[in-house]
This record gives C-alpha cells, sequence and structure tokens, in this order.
C-alpha cells in the first residue's frame, strides 16, 4: 500500500480504492507518549481543544506498514497501516462468521484437557465458538457447580433472578417450560430480559434419561435465506416489534424486539423467536394475517432437517451458544427411565471476544 497527502488529507492507495483520512481523525489517533497514556491508550487531552483548521505538513513511509506523519501543530505520530485500514473497514479482529446449515457445518467437540494449560487449548475452543456461535467441549467434571469454573476460565458470569446458575431438571411446579420434560423447539433464551442474555452456557451433569437430546439452529443463515426466497417475510419479521413477558411471583420482566434485527446496513444483529411467550402487538386482521404467515415460514425453516442439527450432550459436555445468532431446543425426555440434569448460567458478549482476544495477541507476540 502506499500513501500521498495534501494539507488537508492523507490518502491511503489500496489494489481497489483511495482512502481519505481527515487531518482530526488522524491526529487524534496518536499513539505518542504526549498524546496518550503508554499503559491505558486513552487521551491525555481533550481533541477539541486541537486546533480546528489542523493540516498535514508531512507525511512518509517508514516501511511496509509503519507511516510518520507530521501535523500543522507540530505533534508527530507513527501509525501503522494495517491498523489503519481495518478500522476503516471496520474489522473487529475477531474469526469471521461462518453461516451454516446441516449441509455445510463441520460438526466438531473439544475434549477439554485439565492437565494442559496450555492457552492453545481455549484458543482454539472459542475460535471454533466465534466461526459458528456455538461450541461443544466435553470431558469436563461432571458435578454441580462445574459450569461456574469453566465460565470464570473466560469471562464473568451474568446473574439473572435464576440466580448465578439455573438448573435445568423437571420440577414439580415449574415457572418456566425448560423445567418441565416436554419437548422444546428451536428458541432464543429470554427475549424479555433488557438487555437479553448474550451468551448461554448450559453444562450437563447427568443424563441417563432416553431422549433429551439438544438442537441448534444458525438463525443467521435460516434469516439470509429467508431474505432471499421470501422477501416479504423477510421484511415482516424485520420490521414488526414483538411483545415478550416473563412472569412469576417475584418477577415481572417485559421488553419488545424484532424477530429479526437488523443494523443501519442490514447486517444481522439479533434473532428474538420464544414462541411461547411471543404477543404481537394489535393490528388490523389483514396485516396480522401476512405476520403470521411470514412467522409461519420461519417457524417451518427452523424446523427443518435443512437447519437443525440434533446431537447428545453427555454427562460433563458443555455448550456454549451465541443466544443472540443460534436459536437452541432439546427433544423430549422420559424421566421414569433416568435423571436429566443440566446447569445453565450466561454470560455476555464482550467477556468472550476479550478473552479471545488477549489469547490471539498472546500467541501471536
Ligand atoms: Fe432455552
Amino acid at each position: 500500500m502506499n500513501i500521498e497527502f495534501d494539507s488537508t488529507e492523507l490518502r491511503l492507495l489500496t489494489d481497489k480504492e483511495s482512502i481519505r483520512l481527515h487531518p482530526l481523525w488522524m491526529r487524534e489517533r496518536s499513539k505518542e507518549e504526549t498524546a496518550v497514556d503508554q499503559r491505558s491508550f486513552q487521551r491525555l487531552y481533550d481533541p477539541e481543544t486541537l486546533a480546528d483548521n489542523l493540516t498535514f505538513s508531512d507525511a512518509k513511509q517508514l516501511d511496509h506498514d509503519e507511516i510518520l506523519i507530521k501535523f500543522s501543530d507540530q505533534h508527530e505520530a507513527k501509525y501503522s497501516l494495517k491498523d489503519l485500514l481495518l478500522e476503516v473497514e471496520k474489522k473487529d479482529n475477531l474469526p469471521q462468521k461462518v453461516y451454516w446449515s446441516t449441509s455445510n457445518l463441520e460438526f466438531k467437540e473439544f475434549n477439554f484437557d485439565y492437565s494442559l494449560e496450555s492457552e492453545q487449548q481455549m484458543l482454539e475452543i472459542l475460535e471454533y465458538f466465534h466461526k459458528y456461535g456455538f461450541v461443544v467441549v466435553k470431558e469436563l467434571h461432571a458435578q454441580e457447580g462445574e459450569i461456574i469454573n469453566f465460565a470464570e476460565r473466560i469471562g464473568f458470569i451474568r446473574e439473572t433472578n435464576f440466580g448465578k446458575t439455573f438448573d435445568v431438571r423437571s420440577k414439580q411446579q415449574p415457572n418456566d417450560l425448560a423445567y418441565t420434560s416436554i419437548e422444546l423447539g428451536p428458541h432464543t433464551d429470554n427475549p424479555y430480559r433488557r438487555p437479553v442474555p448474550s451468551i448461554q452456557f448450559l453444562f450437563c451433569v447427568e443424563n441417563s434419561c432416553v431422549g433429551g437430546n439438544s438442537t441448534l439452529v444458525d438463525g443467521f443463515q435460516v434469516a439470509k435465506d429467508l431474505k432471499a426466497q421470501y422477501p416479504d417475510a423477510f421484511k415482516i419479521l424485520s420490521e414488526t416489534n414483538i411483545f415478550f413477558r416473563f412472569t412469576d411471583q417475584d418477577t415481572v420482566l417485559e421488553n419488545t424486539g424484532t424477530t429479526i434485527e437488523l443494523d443501519d446496513e442490514g447486517n444481522f444483529v439479533q434473532i428474538r423467536f420464544s414462541n411461547r411467550l411471543d404477543l404481537v402487538p394489535y393490528q388490523a386482521p389483514d396485516k396480522l394475517a401476512k405476520y403470521y404467515e411470514a412467522k409461519r415460514i420461519f417457524h417451518g425453516m427452523i424446523n427443518s432437517d435443512k437447519y437443525l442439527i440434533n446431537f447428545r450432550l453427555p454427562a460433563g459436555g458443555l455448550l456454549i451458544m451465541d443466544n443472540y445468532r443460534l436459536l437452541h431446543g432439546r427433544t423430549s425426555f422420559n424421566t421414569s427411565e433416568g435423571s436429566r440434569f443440566l446447569q445453565g448460567l450466561y454470560i455476555d458478549h464482550d467477556s468472550i471476544e476479550s478473552k479471545y482476544k488477549i489469547l490471539k495477541k498472546n500467541k501471536n507476540g
């Protein structure tokens, strides 16, 4: 990559384009010690105190990646071209997401080795997670609470009204269908919370019942195919705000959101689908008829063999999944023939992303 400049802009010349950079945009990215604290890289000044007519006075390339820039306020700073390009292209240093259906998924399970303290093991687990939106880790100690130990290797647990962890086993007076033995179709968890929990851990302490398999669907792949095949249904599901509520004796949780949430550029942000507790707001019958038709198409897709994977989580098995991207469910099970006990918890996206970035940085030095 080459650079050129005049007083009002610096240009990065890539194979494809010329990227134009403003003097203030560059100046406030200076990492020199007069500009930022060298530990936190936070600015030591208010960028609003810089001259609003700041200009470039010189720019030269030091090697294939490093450039030296001089500004009209006499400040000089070095920059990495690679880092500038990453920021311009809004890349986030995470593995690229691989959308999947049953035909292209490379399903892999990781056997956790406690004797290996290497960071490489966790890096591989988190790399798979970021690509596919889930990861299965096996051979953990099959005991109550082990899920907490493992989660704390990665990040911080997000407590809810269910507690630090929630126990998934059939109960006498369940306050959630998760605590029964019935089949649960693909859904996302807790769309009634604000914010919705981001990453779910589900850990099997015991599963000697017949049935009770886990199911997963890549909601972003389904949304992508829905957009291509049924654009009207896609539009309705990405524009209709649905109301969700959880209530028991002690708690009322309420939130709204679309089934398929998009950002301003049309990228997928979040899937919300929990059809045992969703309430579509009032609309005239002809509009509602279209909504119900769109929802049935989506429901048909997420329940089809084209998208739904089914596998058994054995004792000591942990499933980590992105609750904004994947839908999950389970097949029914019979407690008269054995017992089933899973524990779950939530952590946030930034925790797991941070862990991945640190492990990757340590590896690359
Ligand atoms: Fe769930």
